[in-house]
């Protein structure tokens, strides 16, 4: 082959035609990662009993806390057990096909493997508890939970959506004892309207902190 730079150079050459060719790839990884994060809001996800929130909160008015009962006090906001189920099911809808696996599970002892619909990477820390402490109602990061039939997500959760509201979270609030609440657009606004001057809104961390690597990554 013809030598068409001495070989230094071209040593040089083929390290900065490696270091492009691995950033394009690092680019292109990163892009269909993002993309995939993004394909998942709006799609609903199966379950192994096609549980509906639409019925269960829109129209029988069942609290959250009710089955996700560590929401106010940890970082995981639990997921109801199959005796929660049954303290209604025990007697509603009993025979239903649907709820076949309910009693399966009643009788092995082996909880429903509901599939995750949000699910953060193990290298971030997330915290339900300081949210709800503070205001930030369920509906700001997962929305109308109760009009969705089967659950998904309509937040992207990457880090520029939690960074967004860090950087200044008070427009986003409610009164800590209205962010159970789903509401219409206009009485959510007012919710949020009726917060701004009252005296949790003002004692947030400092930016600083809120924007801090060591606050999410720890
Ligand atoms: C009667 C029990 C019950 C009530 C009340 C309830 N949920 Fe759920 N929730 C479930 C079950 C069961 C699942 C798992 C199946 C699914 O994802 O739909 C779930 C899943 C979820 C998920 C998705 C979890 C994940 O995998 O990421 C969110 C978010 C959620 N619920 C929010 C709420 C909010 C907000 C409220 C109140 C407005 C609420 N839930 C009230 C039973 C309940
Ligand atoms: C506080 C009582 C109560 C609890 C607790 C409860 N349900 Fe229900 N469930 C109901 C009622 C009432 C209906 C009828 C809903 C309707 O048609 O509005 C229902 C209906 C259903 C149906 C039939 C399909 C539908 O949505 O109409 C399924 C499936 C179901 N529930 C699953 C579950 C599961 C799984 C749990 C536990 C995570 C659970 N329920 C907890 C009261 C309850
Ligand atoms: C600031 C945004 C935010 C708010 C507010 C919020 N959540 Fe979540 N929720 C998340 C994130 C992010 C996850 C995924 C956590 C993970 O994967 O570790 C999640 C997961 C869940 C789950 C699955 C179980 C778990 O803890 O991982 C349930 C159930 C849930 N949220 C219910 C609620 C309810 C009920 C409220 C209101 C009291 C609420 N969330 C408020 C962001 C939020
Ligand atoms: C809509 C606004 C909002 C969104 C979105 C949001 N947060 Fe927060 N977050 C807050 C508020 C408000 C606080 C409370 C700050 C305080 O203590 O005053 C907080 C506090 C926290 C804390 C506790 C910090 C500490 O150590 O005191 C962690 C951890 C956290 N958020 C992680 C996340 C992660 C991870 C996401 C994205 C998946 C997220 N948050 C999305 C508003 C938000
Ligand atoms: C408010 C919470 C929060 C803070 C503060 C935060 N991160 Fe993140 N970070 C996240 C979340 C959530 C993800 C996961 C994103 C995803 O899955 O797409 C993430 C992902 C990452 C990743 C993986 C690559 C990527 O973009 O997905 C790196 C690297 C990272 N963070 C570095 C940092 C550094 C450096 C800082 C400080 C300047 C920081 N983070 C501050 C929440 C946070």
């Amino acid at each position: 082959m013809v030598q068409l730079f001495p070989p230094r150079v071209e040593l040089v050459v083929k390290l900065v035609v490696a270091a492009i060719g691995l950033s394009l790839l690092a680019l292109l990884v990163l892009a269909v990662w993002r993309a995939r994060a993004d394909l998942l809001i709006g799609k609903a996800i199966a379950q192994p009993i096609p549980f509906s929130h639409k019925h269960h909160v829109g129209d029988d008015g069942i609290d959250c806390r009710y089955c996700h009962t560590n929401v106010e006090t940890g970082a995981f906001a639990g997921m109801p057990s199959t005796r929660t189920c049954l303290t209604c099911h025990s007697q509603l809808y009993r025979d239903a096909p649907m709820l076949a696996p309910l009693h399966e599970s009643a009788r092995s002892g082996t909880p429903i493997a509901w599939r995750r619909v949000h699910d953060l990477p193990d290298f971030v820390y997330f915290d339900h508890s300081i949210h709800v402490a503070k205001g930030v109602a369920c509906q700001q990061c997962h929305g109308r939970v109760d009009q969705m039939p089967l659950t998904w997500r309509v937040s992207p959760l990457q880090m520029q959506w939690c960074l967004q509201c860090h950087r200044d979270p008070r427009p986003h609030l409610r009164a800590p004892d209205r962010v159970f609440e789903m509401l219409d657009p206009p009485a959510a606004e007012a919710a949020r309207d009726a917060a701004r001057e009252a005296a949790h809104v003002v004692a947030l961390d400092s930016r600083r902190r809120m924007t801090d690597c060591s606050s999410c990554h720890r």
